[in-house]
C-alpha cells in the first residue's frame, strides 16, 4: 500500500494496518459468536430488570413509550437522515459557518488560497485544520473558543504535492503548523457570529510550541532527550482530539493517536518493545521523520514516550507555557470529563480510543477551592482503570506500585500495561465521556469494535464478549452509563447500564444488531463519537461512522447530531453533516442562546462550493426566536 492510500485511511484502520493483533482460530469465534448472543439475551435483560428494580431508569426497555413521547423534554421537532453535501437542522433553527481551515486569527496571514491550500509562511496564523474538542470561555467581558485540530488532510493542505506527500521541511512544517489548538476570540454582531481577528486572546499552538511536562513522569530518564536533558521541557501537542474544562477555567486537549507521527528513516532500526502496545513503528503517516529529525525514533527513541498526555491550557493568558499531566496517563486520550467528589476532590474521566483499551479515572488527593491553587491538583493523584461485572456493578482499580509492580513514573508512561496488569475491562473503544450536570452518572461513548470477540488488543488481553460490551464484530457502538456509589464520583464502586446500543433494525429486525428498544428507523445511527450535557440535563451525541447509506448501514445517511434524554431514554436526531465529514466537538455560548460544533473532513463542495477544496469548519446554530438551545 502506498502511503497516498493511507493517507485514506480512518487512524484506526491505519493503525491495524501497521500492527495486526494476532488472530483467533475460527473455532474460538464460533464459540464467541454463540456466548453473544446467549449473553445479550440473558444479561441484558436481567440487567435491564435490574436497573429498573435499582430505580435506575428502562431506557433499554421501551424507552420510546407513549409516556416518554408526550413527556418530551425536546425543543425540536426530529429531522430525516440526509445523503447531501450541506448541514441540516430542525426547522425553526439555523446554522451558519463561524471559521473555516485557513480563516485568518490575524491580519498578517495571508488570504486562504485554493490552488495552494493556503500560505505555508503564515500558516500558524490561521485556523488550523480538522476541528475536533472545544470548549467556551468567558475571560472578563471577552468569549473565548478553545478548539482542536486534530490531524492534517495532506491531499488538501499540500494539494500540488503527488498524493499530498511533503517533499520538504517547509511542507512538514505547514502540516505542524495546520495541527494542535486554536484559542480565539469570538464576538456576535450584527452579522453573527465572528472570530475577532488581532484579539490578544488569540493564539495558534501546534507541533512546536513549547510545554512544560509535569506530574510523575516529568524529568525521568525515559523523557529525556538530547535536545532537553532534564525530561521535563517538550515541544507540541499532537493528534488533538477531545477536550475538556477544568472547575478553575483552563482548557485540556487531549494527544489521541500520537503514535501515527513517529517514523525511522533506518528500515532496520530494533523497535523498542514498548512501543508496540502503541501502534508505533518504522512508518509515520506524514513522513515528518524524512526532514524533521526529533521524529525520527531511529535518532529521538524517547521522543515518543513525550507524547500521549491530556495538556493544560491557559486560554485567558496567551504567554502561558501549555503543561502536560502526566498523572493523566499516558495512552490515545480521547477526552477528559471534569467532576468534583463530595469533598472537593477533583475527578477526571478518562477514555483510551482504540479496540479493547480502557476506561480511565483520575482523583486528585487534594481538593479544589475556589480561588485556591490548582497547579498540583492535576499532578498529584491516583489513576484507576475500569472493571465491569456482568451483573451490572462494577469497580475502578487503582494504579499504584503494590497493584502494577512499576513505580508511579513508570505507570504513568506505560498506563497501557499498567491497566492490563490489574485485570480491566477491555472496551469497545472508548470515546467521549460526559459527566450529567443534574444528576450523579456520567456516560461514555464506545463507538464500535469489529474485533470484539475475535482478536486480543495489541496487549494480549482477551476481548470476551458480555458487560458493557455485549455485541461479537461490534460494527454499531453503543454508550454505557454509569452510577457512582454514594452519588460521589470519587467513589470505587458504580453500578451501569447501557443507554442505547446503536444498530440498525431495519437489517437486523429483533437481534443484537437491531439495537436497544430506544432505536428505531427514524432515529437510528452508527458510531457514537462525541458527547456532552446542555444545562437541561440532556445529552448531545455525535457521530463518527459509516455514512455509505448502504448494507449494514442503509437509512442512517450522513454522520449526525442527536439528543438524548437520559431519564426516558428517547433519542432524537438535530443535526445531519455534509457526506463524508464526521460530527465533532460542542459547546454553547455562555448566554446559550448559540451552539457550536465541528464538521470535521467534509468533502467537497462542503463548505466554499464546487471546484474548492473541502474545508474543515466549526458551524454555529440559533433558533430563529433566539431562545435558549441548550
Ligand atoms: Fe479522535 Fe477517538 O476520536
Ligand atoms: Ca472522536
Ligand atoms: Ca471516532
Amino acid at each position: 500500500m502506498t502511503n497516498a492510500d493511507t493517507h485514506d485511511l480512518s487512524w484506526d484502520d491505519w493503525d491495524e494496518l501497521q500492527r495486526p493483533t494476532p488472530e483467533e482460530t475460527e473455532f474460538d469465534q464460533v464459540v464467541d459468536r454463540a456466548l453473544s448472543r446467549r449473553g445479550f439475551l440473558g444479561g441484558i435483560v436481567a440487567l435491564g430488570s435490574g436497573a429498573t428494580a435499582m430505580g435506575l431508569g428502562t431506557s433499554l426497555l421501551g424507552s420510546t413509550s407513549a409516556e416518554a413521547m408526550t413527556s418530551s423534554r425536546f425543543g425540536f421537532k426530529a429531522i430525516p437522515i440526509a445523503t447531501d453535501s450541506t448541514v441540516h437542522v430542525p426547522e425553526g433553527y439555523t446554522w451558519d459557518v463561524l471559521v473555516r481551515w485557513g480563516d485568518k486569527l490575524f491580519s498578517d496571514a495571508a488570504d486562504f488560497d485554493h490552488a495552494t491550500g493556503g500560505d505555508a509562511a503564515t500558516s500558524d496564523r490561521v485556523f488550523g485544520e480538522n476541528t475536533d474538542g472545544m470548549e467556551f470561555f468567558s475571560v472578563g467581558d471577552h468569549q473565548l473558543i478553545a478548539v482542536n485540530h486534530e490531524y492534517a488532510n495532506p491531499k488538501l493542505n499540500l494539494p500540488n504535492n503527488k498524493d499530498g506527500i511533503p517533499t520538504s521541511a517547509e511542507d512538514v512544517k505547514k502540516l505542524q503548523n495546520l495541527q494542535g489548538v486554536t484559542v480565539m476570540e469570538v464576538s456576535e454582531g450584527e452579522h453573527g457570529w465572528q472570530v475577532v481577528v488581532d484579539s490578544p486572546f488569540n493564539r495558534r499552538i501546534t507541533h512546536n510550541t513549547p510545554m512544560r511536562l509535569a506530574g510523575p513522569a516529568a524529568g525521568h530518564d525515559l523523557l529525556k532527550t538530547d535536545a532537553d536533558p532534564s525530561g521535563t521541557q517538550s515541544l507540541g501537542t499532537f493528534n488533538n482530539c477531545g477536550s475538556g474544562k477544568t472547575p478553575w477555567g483552563t482548557y485540556l486537549t487531549c494527544e489521541e493517536n500520537f503514535n501515527g507521527y513517529f517514523g525511522s528513516t533506518d528500515a532496520a532500526f530494533a523497535v523498542p518493545d514498548d512501543y508496540k502496545r502503541y501502534g508505533i513503528g518504522l512508518k509515520s503517516r506524514y513522513a515528518y521523520q524524512m526532514f524533521d529529525p526529533r521524529f525520527d525514533i531511529s535518532k529521538n527513541v524517547n521522543e515518543p514516550h513525550r507524547a500521549g498526555y491530556v495538556v493544560e491550557i491557559d486560554p485567558a493568558d496567551p504567554a502561558s507555557t501549555p503543561v502536560k499531566r502526566t498523572a493523566l496517563g499516558r495512552f490515545k486520550h480521547e477526552n477528559a470529563e471534569c467532576a468534583l467528589g463530595r469533598d472537593g476532590h477533583v475527578v477526571v474521566y478518562l477514555g483510551d480510543d482504540e479496540r479493547g483499551e480502557f476506561l480511565y479515572k483520575f482523583v486528585s488527593n487534594g481538593t479544589y477551592q475556589a480561588g485556591g491553587s490548582t497547579d498540583g491538583l492535576l499532578d498529584d493523584g491516583t489513576l484507576f482503570v475500569a472493571k465491569f461485572h456482568d451483573d451490572g456493578t462494577g469497580e475502578w482499580l487503582a494504579l499504584t506500585e503494590e497493584t502494577t509492580g512499576m513505580s508511579q513514573a513508570e505507570l504513568s508512561i506505560f498506563t497501557r500495561m499498567a491497566a492490563s496488569k490489574v485485570g480491566a475491562t477491555t472496551m469497545d473503544r472508548p470515546e467521549w465521556i460526559a459527566v450529567n450536570p443534574v444528576a450523579v452518572e456520567a456516560y461514555c461513548a464506545l463507538t464500535n469494535n469489529k474485533n470484539r470477540g475475535i482478536k486480543t488488543n495489541a496487549g494480549g488481553d482477551e476481548t470476551p464478549v458480555g458487560g458493557p460490551n455485549p455485541r461479537a464484530e461490534n460494527k454499531y457502538g453503543q454508550i454505557v452509563r454509569w452510577y457512582p456509589e454514594n452519588d460521589d464520583h470519587v467513589d470505587p464502586k458504580f453500578k451501569w447500564d447501557l443507554f442505547v446500543m446503536a444498530g440498525n433494525p431495519e437489517v437486523h429486525g429483533g437481534d443484537t444488531y437491531g439495537g436497544s428498544s430506544n432505536i428505531n428507523a427514524g432515529n437510528m445511527f452508527n458510531s457514537p463519537d462525541g458527547m456532552a450535557f446542555d444545562t437541561k440535563g440532556l445529552l448531545w451525541i455525535q457521530t463518527d461512522g459509516n455514512d455509505s447509506n448502504e448494507g449494514d448501514f442503509a437509512g442512517q445517511g450522513n454522520n449526525q447530531m442527536l439528543i438524548g434524554d437520559p431519564a426516558t431514554g428517547e433519542i432524537q436526531r438535530f443535526l445531519t453533516g455534509p457526506h463524508g465529514s464526521e460530527v465533532t466537538g460542542l459547546n454553547w455560548s455562555v448566554d446559550r442562546r448559540s451552539a457550536f460544533a465541528g464538521i470535521q473532513h467534509p468533502k467537497a463542495p462542503f463548505p466554499d462550493g464546487d471546484g474548492k477544496l473541502a474545508r474543515s469548519s466549526i458551524v454555529v446554530i440559533k433558533r430563529d426566536d433566539n431562545a435558549l438551545i441548550g
